[in-house]
């Protein structure tokens, strides 16, 4: 195999991008979701046929509040005024997070987003938003422990594939890659449970410079691996 099925990608880097650049940090986002168009473009070219992208994590509301104002204008322009390019993408969203707690009109715009581009099936895009790992799980915990007490199922029949379909990911297959640009070398919180076998790709590349130069650098290391999901191939 040597293109990757899944792909997710944490984003980081943007404030450094436009602090080399003496600019405010929000020109980073900015630019930093020129360079997720670009990628998404790219995947539906080669035929990746999901993407998962870190685009706001649970622990990002405390960042000053101009700045968190300035990444929801973001999201609501990309995903709402800005819809129509990814549906002619052939791009498919998905919201992955809690969005129970943001405003009502950015829920509005993840519903119809997904509603409207839910007949789509080039490109999956999973934009993980509000999102922690630890959350989904515990979310998780909370559905499976609710449904045992319903009576739905006994505690001997939970298995790992039960476990899978009270994520926000339950029908989608793991990532195989995982890409994290800004040169930290961590998780972040971001896909715990599905990123079990996933291979890791660290780059020092900032996210607006990640172009489709770096991305096939990323995309020619994955191929290099054998994966092995614990056994043994002699
Ligand atoms: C990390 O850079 C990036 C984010 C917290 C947000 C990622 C968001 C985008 C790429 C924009 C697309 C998102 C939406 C919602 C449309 P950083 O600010 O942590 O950079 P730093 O580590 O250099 O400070």
């Amino acid at each position: 195999m040597s293109i990757p099925n899944h792909v997710a990608i944490i984003m980081d880097g943007n404030g450094r991008w436009a602090k080399q650049r003496r600019l405010p940090r929000y020109f980073g986002h900015r630019e930093g979701v020129n360079s997720l168009k670009r990628i998404v473009r790219y995947c539906g070219d080669i035929g990746i046929k999901i993407l998962t992208v870190y685009a706001f994590s649970t622990e990002n509301w405390n960042r000053p509040a101009g700045e968190v104002q300035y990444l929801m204008k973001l999201m609501e322009l990309t995903f709402g005024v800005e819809l129509e390019e990814l549906v002619q993408n052939g791009v498919k969203v998905r919201v992955i997070g809690d969005i129970t707690s943001v405003s009502p009109k950015q829920q509005q715009i993840w519903r119809s987003a997904e509603e409207r581009t839910k007949h789509n099936d080039r490109l999956f895009l999973n934009v993980a938003f509000n999102y922690g790992g630890r959350m989904e799980i515990t979310q998780a915990i909370r559905g499976i422990a609710s449904d045992v007490l319903e009576g739905k199922f006994t505690i001997d029949q939970i298995t790992e594939e039960v476990v899978n379909r009270y994520l926000y990911t339950k029908d989608l297959a793991d990532p195989d890659l995982i890409i994290r640009t800004g040169g930290e070398l961590r998780m972040s919180n971001f896909l715990l449970w599905q990123s079990a076998y996933s291979e890791w790709y660290f780059t020092e590349t900032l996210w607006p410079d990640f172009d489709i130069e770096e991305f096939k650098k990323a995309l020619e290391s994955f191929k290099q691996r054998e994966r092995r999901f614990g056994r043994v191939y002699e």
